[in-house]
């Protein structure tokens, strides 16, 4: 069985303390920090963007996996990239290209990855796997933190598990929302947790080893 990974949702942190969050989380286990930006337009929220990848990026030390929840992502992944984003998983739904963004990211040398919405068939993203270090399955409706986790989301898992291996793809599978010990057990198909509240509610050493 491989390795499970962790990436806490740092939606979940103290804002006024990130640097002394990130550094708790990597110092407490965490493989990677998952970074939720949000544009009030593809999804009903706001949170951070380029300059906080940017600060953060001189402090972590662990990768950046940054999720973008935002409309039209062309617009900004060069930034982003350029700020420090490790990952960059952007959503099928929010560009009319999605292969070439794909494409760009990749050629900007960060990981690319593809997510969807819970309503999105799978089928939408599996054209694209070829194109992608990672693959990103919701199991809340994006935009906030500490929702309960979507039972119906993780036959998704279990679809692209035999797609990457049909096709001998080098495609991490990663599941983000309502996350806990209980409900990673049920996406033991996955490579990679994110939690947000789960994690930064109690101690988050024995918080991030509960998940894997
Ligand atoms: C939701 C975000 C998640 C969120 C997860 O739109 O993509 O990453 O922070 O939070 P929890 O783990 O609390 O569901
Ligand atoms: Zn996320």
């Amino acid at each position: 069985m491989s390795v499970k990974m962790v990436a806490p949702s740092i939606l979940s942190a103290d804002f006024a303390n990130l640097e002394k969050e990130v550094k708790a989380i990597a110092a407490a286990g965490a493989d990677w920090a998952h970074v939720d930006v949000m544009d009030g337009h593809f999804v009903p929220n706001l949170t951070i963007g380029i300059p906080v990848v940017k600060a953060l990026k001189k402090v972590s030390p662990i990768p950046l996996d940054v999720h973008l929840m935002i409309t039209a992502p062309e617009k900004y992944i060069a930034e982003f990239i350029k700020a420090g984003a490790d990952y960059v998983t952007i959503h099928v739904e929010a560009t009319r290209d999605p292969a070439s963004v794909l494409r760009q990211i990749t050629a900007l040398g960060a990981k690319a990855g593809i997510t969807l919405r819970p309503g999105t068939p799978v089928e939408s993203v599996i054209p694209l796997l070829n194109l992608c270090d990672l693959v990103l399955v919701m199991t809340v409706e994006p935009g906030f933190g500490g929702q309960s986790f979507m039972h119906d989301q993780i036959a998704k898992i279990s679809r692209l598990r035999h797609e990457i291996i049909k096709q001998s793809l080098n495609c991490l599978i990663e599941v983000d929302g309502g996350i806990n010990a209980d409900t990673a057990k049920l996406c033991h198909e996955a490579d990679v947790f994110v939690a947000g509240s789960y994690v930064f509610s109690q101690d988050y050493a024995k918080a991030i080893s509960s998940l894997r």
